[in-house]
């Protein structure tokens, strides 16, 4: 029982920071163009492509990180399979139509110049095509490579969470030069959590099976 309590420590902490996330990225919906990160894009707040488009991301991404841990609940696929579906088919789509494409349009105009760009389109890219293959496998009603391909889908999503851990450790505790910090984390947020995602799969695959 309690190792079992235990084991769930993970996901619920996971959960946790996808949740404050998707609370603290409510600050954007007003509207202003001069909130937190659009600080730091003056020249393209105004910009008649990149601002309605950063408004879809963040919807898109907003959906994404919250529906996810919610799609690994055995709970809600056993009692209400329905639901499970429902809530996987808004999640892959706020990601392949909404998030993924905006933020590989994003990825031109990041922070940090071509490298972060590179980090960020590749990111973009890989979210695209870990979602998609989510979806073609369980069309094909492979669902143990469903459960895979989900695992390491929501694992390029929860980069925009260990995006935000890692800026402020590097700045902060490491006191990296803050150029450095913003071209590094464009790889690092999802590099480790797809290494993290692989590990998983290879030591706990069967309790992740429906
Ligand atoms: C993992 C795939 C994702 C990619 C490739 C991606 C891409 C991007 C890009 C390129 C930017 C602009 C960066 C810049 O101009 O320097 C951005 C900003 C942003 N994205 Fe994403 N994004 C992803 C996931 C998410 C998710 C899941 C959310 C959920 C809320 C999200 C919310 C935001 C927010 C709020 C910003 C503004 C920056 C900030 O407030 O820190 N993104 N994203």
């Amino acid at each position: 029982m309690l190792v079992k309590v235990i084991s769930k420590i993970p996901f619920a902490v996971m959960t946790g920071f996808a949740f404050l996330l998707f609370g603290i990225t409510f600050m954007y919906w007003n509207f202003k163009p001069d909130v937190n990160f659009l600080l730091t894009k003056q020249g393209l707040v105004d910009h008649p492509i990149w601002r309605p488009a950063f408004y879809v991301h963040i919807f898109g991404g907003m959906l994404a990180i919250v529906l996810g841990p919610l799609n690994f609940i055995k709970y809600i696929r056993r009692k209400n399979l329905n639901l499970h579906r429902v809530l996987g088919k808004t999640y892959v789509a706020s990601i392949l139509f909404i998030a993924a494409p905006t933020g590989l349009y994003m990825a031109f105009y990041a922070n940090g110049g071509i490298l972060s760009s590179l980090g960020f389109i590749l990111m973009s890219i890989l979210w695209f095509y870990t979602t998609f293959m989510a979806v073609n496998t369980i069309r094909k009603k492979q669902v143990n490579e469903h459960v895979k391909w989900m695992v390491r889908s929501y694992a390029m999503t929860f980069a925009a969470v260990t995006l935000r851990l890692w800026v402020p450790f590097l700045s902060i505790v490491v006191e990296m030069e803050h150029l450095k910090v913003i071209i590094l984390t464009a790889w690092i947020s999802w590099f480790f959590n797809l290494i993290a995602a692989e590990l998983l799969l290879k030591l706990k695959l069967t309790s992740l099976q429906p």
